[in-house]
């Protein structure tokens, strides 16, 4: 079994955002961050703890997308979206989060832990690739006309 420090230190030294909540009510509440959340979202943990993350979410929140993470949380199952998310400074980028719930023997509270991942790029040029196939597929048609 790994020991806690060792844990700890990996936690706090791992790429992604890695984030603890806790269920309070309908939210789940940030009781951890790791620096690379602080890194990618802008926010320290003395400013966000104890808030539910769509704080990290503009107005344009997918309402899809939430609506599923909402029904992961309530059935106890783990879920992996990609969210629009916007940093302290306000600027966007695509979030790819994935949620587990987590149960400590002994404890009768439900934690989850979230894992965020830039992938910003990755959308982007997704993005790209479907307008080129959409511009490749228009001249073929025209090409038969
Ligand atoms: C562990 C955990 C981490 C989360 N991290 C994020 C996040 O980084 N960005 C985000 O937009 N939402 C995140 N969420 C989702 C929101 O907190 C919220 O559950 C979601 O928006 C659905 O609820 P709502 O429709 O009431 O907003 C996270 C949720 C959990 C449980």
């Amino acid at each position: 079994m790994i020991n806690a420090q060792l844990l700890q230190s990996m936690v706090e030294a791992c790429n992604d955002g890695i984030v603890v909540t806790e269920r309070e009510g309908e939210d789940t509440i940030l009781i951890y961050m790791n620096p690379a959340f602080e890194r990618l979202t802008g926010y320290s943990s003395s400013e966000v703890l104890y808030q539910d993350c769509r704080f990290l979410q503009g107005d344009d929140r997918d309402q899809l997308a939430r609506a599923r993470i909402r029904r992961a949380l309530a059935a106890g199952q783990p879920c992996r979206e990609i969210l629009r998310n916007y940093r302290r400074d306000g600027s966007a980028f695509w979030n790819e989060l994935s949620i587990a719930p987590v149960h400590t023997p002994g404890d009768p509270r439900v934690y989850y832990i979230g894992v965020q991942k830039d992938v910003t790029r990755q959308v982007e040029l997704e993005r790209q690739l479907a307008e080129a196939q959409a511009r490749l597929a228009a001249l073929q048609a025209d090409l038969q006309d």
